[in-house]
């Protein structure tokens, strides 16, 4: 109160207090939106929204509720956030675009949904939103760098970082498909999309999973014979459990699948390569689809040489990479590997609808990494994160000592031990 009275006659300090009470406002909101909890959506509902008879108004009036309420859990949890982390720029940065999205949708709180300039004007500012956003995981990937370098690593507070980003990265894949799936549904002239005439939005009921493998392994062997001048072979079988002449098909979003599969078999090229130097034959990738009553598995199998069990659960951090670290200078193509996402984010992608992706090594041999995607359209349903009290407690909560023994290095001298 006191710096506000210096302030007053100062004409820039108008300028300060309306920001003041703007940014007071603005905190209030976000407070009261994050005490809802999110509403995860099923295949299903994103289909419906689809349908022949859902509309813009429709899916105009869920995502001006939803969106702040997703925006605003998010944002709580960033708070929570080491300071030091929370004050570097890139920090900075992302919270000023999560500030100015949902603020922007908050323009539409009151608005009438029967006016089609509201609803038109809304699917404009969902597009400039999404644009926003585009560079949020390279921007908070700096910004956890430079803390790293300025402050060092300390287990617990890389532990939260994780924790953190994981929880980050998976809120924003959910952000953008309910953004997509408006815009691809409703931001065009015509409702279906021309180069996937076939797709909901962004989801595909019939993804033919082999097509997607195959289109994902060029484009990866692509890169890796950009770099090493030759690239493994890829062996590709499908089993369809329930119709055994069929191609193995499910609800799904292609893009997401591809995603997945173009990391994985960036990884096994780059493991192959590098184990086999200069040999003019490379063993060839093995991909396997299955498809069960559950699960719909996807196999990938290199003979690159494995990782060791101790650090397979390192390789899912983010930034881990024992690839050089791509230059930046946007000239160069894209890098086989270097920044250390191509795991975490791929797991997100497949725990998003309720999936997996989990890697089997066998050091010395090769590596198998396996997608488990749900099979059922009505069991894959969003997995978000929600900020309530645990979330709270676990970022603050001293973490205590072990609970299992740790095995010291030497064996202990059992010659100065009596027998009885
Ligand atoms: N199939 C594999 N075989 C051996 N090592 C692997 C394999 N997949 C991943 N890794 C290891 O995991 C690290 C992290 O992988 P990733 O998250 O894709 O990041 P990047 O590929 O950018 O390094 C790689 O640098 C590599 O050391
Ligand atoms: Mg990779």
């Amino acid at each position: 109160r006191r710096i506000l009275s210096l302030l007053k006659d100062n004409t820039s300090s108008c300028l300060i207090l309306r920001f003041l009470r703007s940014s007071l406002a603005v905190g209030k909101d976000i407070d009261y939106y994050s005490k809802f909890s999110p509403s995860p959506l099923s295949m299903k509902q994103f289909l419906d929204f689809g349908s022949e008879n859902a509309c813009e108004k429709t899916s105009f009036a869920f995502l001006r509720q939803e969106l702040p309420v997703r925006l605003a859990n998010i944002m709580k949890e960033i708070n929570l956030l080491p300071d030091n982390l929370l004050r570097t720029p890139s920090v900075r940065l992302v919270q000023s675009w999560y500030m100015q999205s949902f603020q922007e949708i908050l323009e539409f709180k009151d608005k009438n949904a029967d006016d089609e300039k509201v609803t038109y004007d809304f699917t404009d500012a969902v597009i400039k939103i999404r644009n926003r956003h585009n560079d949020v995981i390279p921007t908070m990937a700096q910004g956890v760098v430079e803390y790293k370098e300025t402050y060092g690593t300390d287990p617990v507070v890389s532990q939260n970082v994780q924790y953190f980003l994981d929880r980050f990265y998976m809120s924003r894949i959910s952000i953008r498909m309910l953004l997509n799936q408006h815009t691809l549904l409703f931001g065009g002239k015509v409702k279906v999309n021309p180069a996937h005439p076939k797709q909901i939005g962004s989801i595909d009921p019939h993804c033919r999973v082999t097509e997607v493998i195959r289109d994902a392994y060029e484009n990866a062997r692509g890169l890796c014979d950009r770099y090493y001048m030759n690239s493994p072979e890829l062996v590709l079988e499908e089993f369809n459990v329930k119709e055994n002449e069929n191609p193995v098909g499910v609800v799904y979003v292609p893009s997401h699948l591809y995603h997945m599969v173009f990391e994985l078999f960036k990884n096994a090229m780059r493991a192959t390569m590098e184990l086999y130097g200069d040999a003019m034959e490379y063993p060839a990738i093995h991909a396997q689809v299955a498809l069960g009553t559950e699960d719909l598995t996807v196999k990938v199998s290199d003979r690159g040489g494995g990782v060791p069990l101790r650090k397979i659960d390192r390789l899912f951090t983010y930034t881990y990479s024992t690839a050089p670290r791509p230059s930046i200078d946007g000239s160069r193509a894209a890098p086989l590997a270097g920044y250390g996402y191509g795991l975490p984010i791929s797991r997100l992608y497949a725990r998003y609808f309720q999936g997996d992706l989990k890697l089997y090594s066998l050091e010395g041999y090769g590596t198998d990494a396996v997608i488990y995607i749900r099979a059922l359209s009505t069991e894959s349903i969003e997995r978000l994160p929600v900020y309530n009290k645990s979330v709270w407690k676990h970022y603050k909560t001293f973490h205590e000592a072990d609970d299992w023994c740790v095995p010291s290095k030497e064996p202990k001298d059992m010659t100065t031990f009596r027998s009885f």
